[in-house]
C-alpha cells in the first residue's frame, strides 16, 4: 500500500492548478444515464473515485472514451470524457460496487426515471457517520415511485413513469437534491423542491441538465422548480473547479506561510472559508487567474467555526481547518453540524503533538507553537489531507499511511505541493 513521506518546514511558494471538482464530476457522470445520446464532460479530474464510477456505469451499459492529451495541455489539465448510455443493459447496482463509493447510490434516480425500475444496494455507513438515505427515497416516493427494501437492496419501481410533485426536505441534503433533480427532470409534470441544497455542485448539475434539455429554474436557491420533459439529449459541459481542493491548499499555505496562486479557483465557491482564513491572518486576493493566498510573518490567529450547508463553512474543510488551528496562538472551537462522527482526525492530529479535546459536536483546540512529525494513518478523504497539512508544518518526518483515501479526491497532490517547495514523496513499498 502506498504511503506519503513529508518533511515539514518549507514555506509554500508558487502556483497550484485547481482540478475539476470530484463532487460535481460524480453526479454529472451519473447524469449520463438519463440520455441515449453522448454526454461530454470536460475538466474531469484524474481520481480513483472517477475511475471506480466509470466501472459502475459500465455495468449499466454506459460506454466511455477519454480523449488523449492535446498539444499544449499540461499533465494537470482536466480530461475530456465522453459517456454514452445508448441502452441500459442492467438496472441493478450491486453491493460490491456501491459499498466502495457512496455516491454511486445516486444511480438510483436516473435508472428509475429512464427505465421505470432500479435495484441498488444500500450503501451502509462510513467513517464519518451513519449517512442514511431516507430522504433520497422520500424524494422518489413523492414523485410516485414505489420503494421496497429487500436483502440490503432498494427496489424502486414506477412502471408508468415518475410524476411531478412537491419534495420538501426536512434537512438540507446534497445527495437528496441531486436525486430529486435527476428524477424530476424526466417526471411527467411539475416538481417543486423545497429546502434544496444550494451547493455549487447542485448548480453545476442543474446547468448540465439544462444543456441536455431539462427545464429547471432556481438551482442555487432553496426552491427549485422543474418542468419534466419526455427525454433528454446529449450535451457538452465543463466540470466546475474544486472548491474543497482550493480551500485545502489555501489552508496549507496559511499553515506553512508563503505565497501561492490557486490557479482557476473561484472565490465565490468558498467565500466563507476565505473569510475565516483572513481572520486567521492569511492575506487573500482574487485575480482573473484565481485566488492568491499568502501569509508572510505573523502568527496564526485562532478562529471559531461551525460547519453548515453552503454558503456557510463546509464540512469538507473542517478537518483541514482543524489542522491549521493546532498551531494557532490560542484556543479555537470547531463545531461539526453535518456529520455526527467526523472527528476521526482528532486522534491522529494528537500524534503530531496537537492539543484537542472533544465536547460532543465541538472540538476545542489549544494551539501549540510546534508540531512534530509522526507516522499517521488516514481514515477518510478529508481527514487524510488534514494530516498532510499538519505534516507540512511539523518538525521532521511524517509518514502518512493508507494514502488510497487521498487518491480518491486529490489529483497529483505530491506533484502540486512539491512544485511549491514542499518536501513530499510517495513511497510505493509495501507497509
Ligand atoms: C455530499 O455528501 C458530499 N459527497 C460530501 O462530501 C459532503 O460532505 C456532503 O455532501 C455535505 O456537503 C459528494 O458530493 C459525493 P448530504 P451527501 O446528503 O450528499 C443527512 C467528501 O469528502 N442525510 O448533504 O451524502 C446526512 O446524514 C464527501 O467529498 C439524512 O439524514 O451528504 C448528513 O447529516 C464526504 N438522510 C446531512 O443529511 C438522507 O437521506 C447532509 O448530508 C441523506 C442525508
Amino acid at each position: 500500500m502506498d504511503r506519503i513521506r513529508i518533511v515539514g518546514g518549507p514555506r509554500l511558494e508558487g502556483v497550484i492548478p485547481i482540478s475539476g471538482a470530484k463532487n460535481a464530476a460524480l453526479p454529472l457522470m451519473i447524469a449520463s444515464l438519463l440520455t441515449r445520446e453522448t454526454l461530454t464532460l470536460e475538466n474531469l479530474p484524474r481520481l480513483a473515485d472517477v475511475r471506480l464510477l466509470l466501472r459502475i456505469l459500465g455495468n449499466h451499459g454506459v460506454d466511455h472514451t477519454i480523449a488523449g492529451k492535446r498539444p499544449g495541455e499540461l499533465a494537470t489539465s482536466g480530461q475530456t470524457l465522453h459517456l454514452h448510455a445508448r441502452d441500459i443493459v442492467d438496472t441493478t447496482a450491486p453491493y460490491e460496487l456501491v459499498s466502495r463509493m457512496r455516491a454511486s447510490f445516486w444511480v438510483l434516480a436516473p435508472l428509475l426515471a429512464r427505465m421505470g425500475e432500479a435495484k441498488v444496494s444500500l450503501p451502509g455507513g462510513c467513517a464519518i457517520g451513519t449517512r442514511p438515505v431516507d430522504l433520497l427515497l422520500m424524494a422518489l416516493e413523492q414523485l410516485g415511485a414505489k420503494i421496497d427494501i429487500e436483502a440490503g437492496y432498494v427496489i424502486a419501481s414506477a412502471p408508468k413513469g415518475l410524476v411531478g410533485g412537491v419534495i420538501d426536505f426536512p434537512k438540507v441534503t446534497v445527495g437528496g437534491t441531486h436525486t430529486a433533480l435527476m428524477a424530476a427532470a424526466l417526471a411527467r409534470g411539475h416538481t417543486t423542491i423545497r429546502n434544496a441544497a444550494r451547493e455549487p455542485e447542485i448548480v453545476d448539475l442543474a446547468d448540465c441538465l439544462i444543456k441536455m434539455g431539462a427545464r429547471i429554474e432556481g438551482a442555487g436557491t432553496s426552491t427549485i422548480e422543474i418542468e419534466g420533459v419526455t427525454s433528454l439529449g446529449g450535451a457538452r459541459h465543463a466540470v466546475l473547479p474544486d472548491r474543497i481542493e482550493a480551500g485545502t491548499y489555501a489552508m496549507a499555505v496559511a499553515m506553512t506561510g508563503g505565497d501561492v496562486m490557486l490557479q482557476g479557483a473561484r472565490p465565490e465557491l468558498l467565500q466563507s472559508a476565505l473569510d475565516v482564513l483572513e481572520h486567521t491572518g492569511a492575506r487573500i486576493t482574487t485575480t482573473n487567474e484565481g485566488i492568491r493566498v499568502a501569509r508572510n510573518g505573523g502568527g496564526i490567529a485562532p478562529v471559531d467555526v461551525a460547519t453548515a450547508p453552503f454558503p456557510a463553512f463546509p464540512t469538507d474543510l473542517q478537518a483541514q481547518f482543524m489542522a491549521l488551528m493546532t498551531r494557532a496562538g490560542g484556543v479555537s472551537r470547531i463545531t461539526e453540524t453535518i456529520f455526527e462522527n467526523r472527528f476521526m482526525h482528532v486522534s491522529e492530529l494528537a500524534r503530531f503533538g496537537a492539543k484537542i479535546h472533544l465536547e460532543h459536536d465541538t472540538a476545542v483546540i489549544t494551539g501549540v507553537p510546534n508540531l512534530k512529525g509522526a507516522p499517521v494513518m488516514a481514515t477518510d478523504l478529508r481527514a487524510s489531507v488534514s494530516l498532510v497539512i499538519a505534516a507540512l508544518a511539523a518538525e521532521g518526518e511524517t509518514i502518512v499511511h493508507r494514502v488510497y483515501h487521498l487518491d480518491r479526491g486529490f489529483e497529483q497532490l505530491e506533484q502540486k505541493l512539491g512544485a511549491c517547495g514542499a518536501i513530499v514523496e510517495r513511497l510505493s513499498a509495501p507497509d
